[in-house]
């Protein structure tokens, strides 16, 4: 794909060429990530950042990587501040804001309505993530991080074994990691939720027809047994009609260092999209989880930063100057201690 002036709106519209780029784009960005230097390539860049749903980590991260490649950030938070309440639509509300930005991240919980709004954007569009359809970016800092662990291991992504579990209906995070593992070989993929929340069949389809063998089941110890990535997700109550209908399936699948040390081979990596549901009726990941080294959920929010900064690098085209506009940081910085 012609990173420059992309939309970035689906899993679908990467080749494995093009993650290769990203991500060696993102080996580059960790010294500004790290704040060991800092870049000033998009200064007088302004990136629109249009949150129409909660969100923590990704509009952060992305206002983050923006600012630390120089740029400025304006942001909406929330569909209750915006126009839209008033009826605005969409494509009006893209037309304007896209005339107020150079880049534009959105997330909204209607599956489509990033796509939509591209349509009718004068600049990028990146999906921060439209309803329970994709969530790209996650997917992408979700590969990177598969990738970094792997190799810490002798391994690589071909080849891999991954157990996804929790809410595979709604989880949009593993609906555009599936895509993307389509790009790979070998790869053996284990599906693990209740039968109602189960992995929509146009993904698992996609899975097997790219040679993956895939296993469905709802048995957690049975799942992480033979695996190199323990993906747990969280059961996405927003996304019920009814959120009572959520607690049935809230802590079906929990995971703590007694059972990982029961049942997981040696190593095996722990990751989840974040946030993970800490109240007691879910705990997905127990706290006694914190200590285990491989548990990798903050070497995903950290990579998140520096995959969005190579996003914002190739889409605006100025990967080749960063360096150029960059220089050594004065002062007292605590990861160089
Ligand atoms: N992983 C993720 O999308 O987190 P936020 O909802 O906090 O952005």
């Amino acid at each position: 794909m012609d990173f420059a002036g992309a939309h970035i709106l689906s899993i679908e519209q990467f080749e494995r060429g093009d993650i290769d780029t990203l991500f060696r784009t993102a080996d580059r960005m960790e010294p500004f990530a790290q704040r060991r230097r800092v870049t000033r390539v998009l200064e007088g860049a302004i990136l629109g950042n249009m949150f129409f749903e909660a969100s923590t980590r990704t509009r952060i991260s992305f206002g983050s990587a923006f600012n630390l490649l120089g740029g400025e950030v304006r942001e909406s938070v929330g569909a209750e501040s915006s126009s839209l309440v008033k009826g605005e639509s969409l494509r009006d509300t893209a037309r304007v804001l896209s005339g107020y930005s150079d880049v534009i991240c959105m997330r909204h919980p209607q599956a489509g309505s990033v796509a939509e709004f591209a349509s009718a954007s004068r600049v990028p569009v990146i999906n921060g993530g439209d309803g329970s359809n994709e969530h790209p970016s996650q997917a992408l800092l979700d590969l990177y991080t598969i990738e970094r662990e792997l190799q810490a291991r002798g391994r690589h992504i071909d080849g891999l074994r991954i157990a996804m579990i929790g809410d595979l209906k709604y989880g949009r995070t593993v609906h555009s990691l599936s895509k993307l593992l389509t790009l790979y070989r070998n790869i053996r993929v284990v599906l693990v939720s209740p039968p109602e929340l189960a992995m929509p069949e146009a993904y698992v389809e996609a899975l097997r027809t790219a040679g993956h063998e895939v296993e469905v089941t709802e048995s957690l110890e049975q799942s992480i047994s033979r695996v190199d990535i323990v993906y747990s997700t969280r059961i996405q109550e927003e996304r019920f009609q009814d959120r009572s209908q959520a607690d049935l399936y809230r802590g079906r699948f929990r995971l703590n260092q007694a059972i990982y040390t029961r049942h997981c081979e040696p190593n095996t990596v722990i990751m989840h999209p974040l946030p993970r549901d800490s109240r007691a009726e879910a705990n997905e990941l127990d706290a006694d989880l914190d200590s285990n080294p491989n548990l990798a959920i903050f070497r995903q929010t950290d990579n998140g930063l520096i995959v969005r900064m190579a996003l914002f690098a190739l889409i605006l085209d100025v990967a080749h100057l960063v360096d150029q506009y960059a220089r050594e940081v004065p002062w007292f910085n605590h990861r160089n201690r």
